[in-house]
């Protein structure tokens, strides 16, 4: 029988392991039972809080692993659940402007500006490499979820960082994640 997954604690802005550099991982841990299972419960987490994306600092896992699912943010990022282990870009590109939230920084958005397009390599849950593009919504909760590896939050770039007072403010805000306001105006709360 499978294990079942279960929801782990989400931590907050200021604890120290938000702050730190995640640690490289060697591809044999992914052959760990219990890394399988974090990775299953980064998942459930997610979709709880509800986000996009979750890296592993916040779960208080100081690996450089995240996850991201945009399929039901829209039609065009129908990727499905993407798990990726030390990643890494490899094409950074033009600038895009938006606000953007975090599940570790509950309540609050910002403005900040991201790369439009990146391309990132890692190696999914089975130690395999693969590459994608990521541009939009899907490019910057890349980039979010890189920086949490990083020990950076979107709050130590971002301008204007304010509580979160309208609908779709909140919407960012409580699904850590960023939005478009100021973008294409077709974009979603990317929740991170
Ligand atoms: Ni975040």
């Amino acid at each position: 029988m499978d294990p079942v997954p279960y929801f782990r604690a989400i931590i907050n802005e200021p604890h120290p392991t938000l702050h730190k550099a995640a640690k490289k991982m060697r591809p044999e841990e992914l052959l760990d039972a219990l890394v399988q299972q974090m990775i299953d419960d980064m998942f459930v987490t997610m979709y709880a809080a509800p986000g996009i994306g979750l890296a592993a600092p916040q779960i208080n896992v100081s690996k450089r692993l995240f996850v991201v699912d945009l399929t039901e943010e829209r039609e065009e990022y129908r990727l499905g659940p993407l798990v990726f282990v030390n990643p890494r870009f490899t094409v950074r590109e033009g600038e895009v402007e938006s606000n953007e939230g975090c599940l570790s920084v509950p309540g609050k958005v910002g403005d900040l500006k991201r790369y439009e397009r990146v391309v990132c390599v890692a190696l999914d849950r089975n130690g395999k490499r693969f590459e994608v593009e990521g541009k939009g919504l899907f490019g910057r909760c890349l980039q979010h979820e890189m920086d949490h590896l990083d020990g950076t939050l979107y709050i130590d770039k971002a301008q204007n960082i304010r509580a979160a007072v309208t609908a779709e403010e909140e919407e960012t805000a409580s699904t850590e994640g960023e939005s478009t306001s100021s973008g294409d105006g077709d974009e979603a709360a990317l929740s991170a």
